[in-house]
């Protein structure tokens, strides 16, 4: 699932020693497989290739420009959800007509930038957003095109904070007014309908729920085509799920099993398929790396004090999310062989493994089994690639973490570790311009 893999009972990211970064880097540090991150889209790209999609990484996962940068030579697009990620995007060599751009809050700024690059599909969440854009676009004379995101009301059947698919969520048009809409609004000049967007969750272990909202798309598609309205873009948005635990994900193909059938022959008749994976292309490619400031026990609980922890890592506090977490450097013959949530091996201690910060809600793990730690050991956050380094936050005035990328034997520093002076310099009051966006 990933090259994070232990050589002599030390964990190594592809061919480089974890402590070796750590010792020349620094912790709090998120750590990425170029090898993984690659893999994971050829994956992707493998499974589905009988629809030849466009690919489109959804920068809100891992939006770190080396990575775009790694991903966008590799010929995928961008999801992006904001001009700071279309900025990115570009900046990293991905053209913005190859950038489809969703999100429920797009301001008018952002629109005209989005607008002023060319951005391929502008992924239109409400009616208010479309005549928003129809009339920037006008003023600007720049024509656009766009899909509707369609709130097919499915049960992703994920945690609810990430479930977007139902009705109940700020998400897309309902599918009931969409129909009528599409009808009303079909023939403005300045953003022409192509297709439907979807983006019903994240992650999705099931594919079941992908069935249910495709069908519901297409029978939409469907029903405007016999008014004579032509869409030929169905965007199914992410929600692969990826493997937190060992063979805990389906695979790419387990997806496309129950999705290439429904659209092959759209796709033969002219149907345009756009995917916007984000976890299962980062999550397995990245790992934090954090270091035991201190050991403490209460009496009742072993606390491992790590020099980081919901500032660097949200999930586990946000979504009760599980990551596996192991020593970089464990006792002899105390290498997992699985990743799992109750590791089954002689000597282990049960650890609550916490950040410094003053919340009890701030950990990384709760009551995990892991080797006995110490002072200075180092420890592993696996599959954090996703969702991790761009959720992190500096909440205690913690400088955000570093960002190193391995590729093969050989690593480079994608983001410098902030320092104290980062910290402070937006708020040097007497120096302070006002800047438009
Ligand atoms: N497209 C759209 C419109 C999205 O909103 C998202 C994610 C994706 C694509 C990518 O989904 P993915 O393939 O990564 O599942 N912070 C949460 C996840 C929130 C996902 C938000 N939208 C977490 O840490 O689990």
């Amino acid at each position: 699932m990933d090259h994070f893999h232990y050589i002599d009972g030390q964990l190594h990211c592809e061919g480089v020693s974890m402590d070796e970064i750590a010792s020349s880097v620094g912790t709090p540090c998120y750590v990425y497989s170029r090898a993984t991150l690659l893999e994971h889209v050829r994956r992707i790209r493998s499974a589905f290739a009988p629809l030849e999609p466009w690919v489109c990484f959804s920068v809100k996962s891992c939006p770190n420009l080396s990575i775009l940068k790694a991903i966008a030579g590799a010929g995928s697009g961008m999801d992006v959800v904001s001009g700071g990620e279309l900025r990115r995007a570009m900046e990293a060599g991905c053209q913005a007509s190859r950038c489809v751009y969703a999100g429920v809050g797009k301001t008018d700024p952002e629109i005209e930038l989005a607008l002023r690059a060319g951005i391929g599909l502008f992924n239109v969440e409400s009616e208010e957003e479309f005549a928003t854009i129809a009339s920037v676009a006008e003023r600007l004379g720049i024509p656009c095109d766009g899909a509707l995101r369609v709130n097919p009301d499915v049960d992703p059947k994920t945690h609810r904070y990430t479930s977007t698919g139902n009705r109940e969520t700020k998400f897309g048009v309902d599918l009931r007014r969409a129909a009528a809409f599409l009808r009303a609004t079909h023939g403005n000049r300045w953003c022409r309908w192509r297709g439907i967007h979807l983006h019903i969750g994240s992650p999705i272990y099931d594919p079941t729920p992908y069935h249910q909202a495709i069908t519901k798309a297409l029978s939409l598609i469907d029903e405007l085509a016999a008014d004579g309205i032509a869409l030929d873009t169905l965007d199914l948005g992410g929600g692969f799920g990826a493997d937190y635990t060992t063979g805990q994900s389906p695979s790419a193909t387990s997806y496309a099993d129950i999705i290439v059938p429904l659209l092959a022959a759209r796709v033969a008749a002219g149907l345009r398929v756009i995917l916007e994976p984000g976890r299962s292309v980062a999550a397995n490619a990245g790992s934090l790396l954090v270091s035991v400031v201190y050991t403490k026990d209460s009496g009742d609980r072993t606390f491992a004090i790590c020099d980081a922890g919901m500032n660097a890592l949200l999930r586990p506090s946000h979504y009760d999310a599980f990551h596996f977490i192991w020593p970089t450097r464990p006792p002899a013959g105390m290498v997992p062989s699985v990743r799992c949530v109750r590791p089954e091996m002689d000597g282990l201690v049960v650890h609550d493994i916490v950040g410094p910060l003053c919340e009890t809600g701030d950990f990384l793990g709760l009551e995990r089994a892991i080797p006995r730690v110490a002072r200075g050991d180092r420890l592993a956050v696996f599959t954090a690639g996703a969702y991790g380094m761009s959720m992190a936050n500096r909440y205690n005035s913690s400088p955000l973490p570093a960002e190193v990328l391995v590729d093969g034997d050989s690593f480079e520093i994608i983001r410098a570790r902030e320092t104290y002076d980062d910290l402070v310099s937006h708020e040097r009051v007497g120096e302070l311009a006002v800047t438009l966006a």
